[in-house]
């Protein structure tokens, strides 16, 4: 417990946050250098500002967004700078420990109130992915642990589990990444649907990860891209990525995977999820559900990779999955570019489909490969 005047413990605490965040930054620096991984971070804290890679403009611009306040990283959530299962998780739980930073109270009391209000905002952007209920659950448990904290104790504490929240992030999707690479033979023609890869998480990836893995092994493999209608999350962001990595890449419309599987080029499709239900049923990507009946059509094997962030065990099955529906102008206009389709027609855009566990080869998760019917006891609470 740290004693003082007011501004005196603001001091010290300042002072604890720098240090902690440059071991951390510096930490993460060696790593990264060691495995020779030159991705840019998706999301992290510096300096007392969120920074985001702002994904809505990859390919073409690699910019940084520098959020000074919730509403900043609320925004980059709701329009898709920031997006990913994994990295919506991570980039609230830096919205909110963000939000604590800027409120002014000397009550913990009122301190509460008001963090709970931004952890409410944080819960009002994207439906589908339980990884950011999750996040804002670690970030609240934060508040309840018991201390008899003072307010900047309490705000050091919510920077803490933030950054804890995206090293632990980083490190699951690394085993994930290992565990799954154990599924991939040398040769192996991998099919891919939408993004989840480095830029879906704090770093690394959960299916690109595997690919990843597996490329690090020596493995010589292949990755066939879907590019992922409409926000092009495939053609845009993993064919980047892969490519960033020097990963073999092709990309092909979603309309050729199954002309790509029948023509025997896929081995195996391995893909990332947003909420995998007790049931084994899966919410990830729409288009996904397309894949899965199509690779069992064709006997090709199905994964999902995830952490155990993903899985919630408290929805049955994924009817009860809400899935988000997005504006119809990302169907109607081609990246917010040129229109293409008549003005005024009417669109139906879910950002996501379930596929039932019937269709899940395997789970790849961070405690090992799983059967859709095993995850309601390996993650029940
Ligand atoms: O709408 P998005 O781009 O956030 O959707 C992302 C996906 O569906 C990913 O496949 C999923 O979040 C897994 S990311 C590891």
């Amino acid at each position: 417990m740290l004693r003082g005047t007011p501004s005196r413990l603001r001091a010290s605490v300042a002072s604890l946050l720098r240090t902690a965040e440059k071991d951390i930054v510096s930490s993460r620096e060696k790593e990264d250098e060691r495995k020779g991984f030159t991705m840019i971070p998706t999301v992290e804290w510096k300096d007392g500002v969120v920074r985001l890679l702002d994904q809505s403009q990859l390919p073409g611009r690699v910019e940084i967004l520098e959020c000074q306040d919730v509403e900043s990283v609320v925004s980059a959530i709701r329009s898709l700078q920031v997006r990913g299962a994994p990295a919506i998780g991570v980039t609230a739980a830096m919205g909110i420990a963000l939000g604590a930073q800027s409120i002014l109270e000397n009550e913990v009391s009122a301190f509460t109130r008001k963090i709970l209000a931004v952890c409410r905002q944080f819960a009002d952007t994207r439906p589908t992915a339980v990884n950011l209920f999750w996040a804002i659950e670690r970030m609240k448990g934060v508040l309840q642990d018991g201390c008899h904290c003072t307010v900047p104790e309490v705000q050091s504490r919510l920077l803490q589990e933030a950054l804890a929240i995206q090293r632990e992030d980083v490190a699951r999707c690394k085993t994930i990444g290992r565990r799954g690479a154990t599924l991939i033979k040398d040769g192996y023609r991998i099919l891919t649907h939408c993004n989840a890869g480095a830029l879906a998480t704090a770093g690394y990836g959960t299916a690109l990860g595997v690919v990843r893995a597996a490329w690090e092994q020596g493995k010589k493999i292949h990755v066939f891209a879907d590019e992922t209608r409409p926000v092009l999350q495939g053609a845009r962001l993993t064919a980047w990525e892969l490519m960033e990595d020097g990963i073999p890449v092709t990309l092909i419309t979603d309309n050729v995977a199954g002309t790509v599987m029948r023509q025997g080029k896929i081995d195996l499709c391995v893909v990332g999820a947003d909420r995998i239900a007790a049931n084994g049923d899966v919410a990830n990507k729409i288009g996904t559900y397309s894949v899965a009946v199509l690779a069992k059509a064709h006997g090709i094997p199905f994964y999902v990779a995830a952490p155990s962030s993903t899985i919630d065990v408290a929805t049955p099955d994924g009817s009860a999955i809400p899935i988000e529906e997005r504006s119809g102008d990302e169907v109607t206009a081609l990246n917010g570019g040129p229109w293409i389709a008549p003005k005024g027609v009417a669109v139906f855009n879910p950002a996501f489909d379930v596929t039932p566990a019937e269709y899940v080869t395997g789970i790849i998760t961070e405690e090992g490969v799983l059967s859709p019917g095993q995850i309601a006891e390996k993650f029940q609470s």
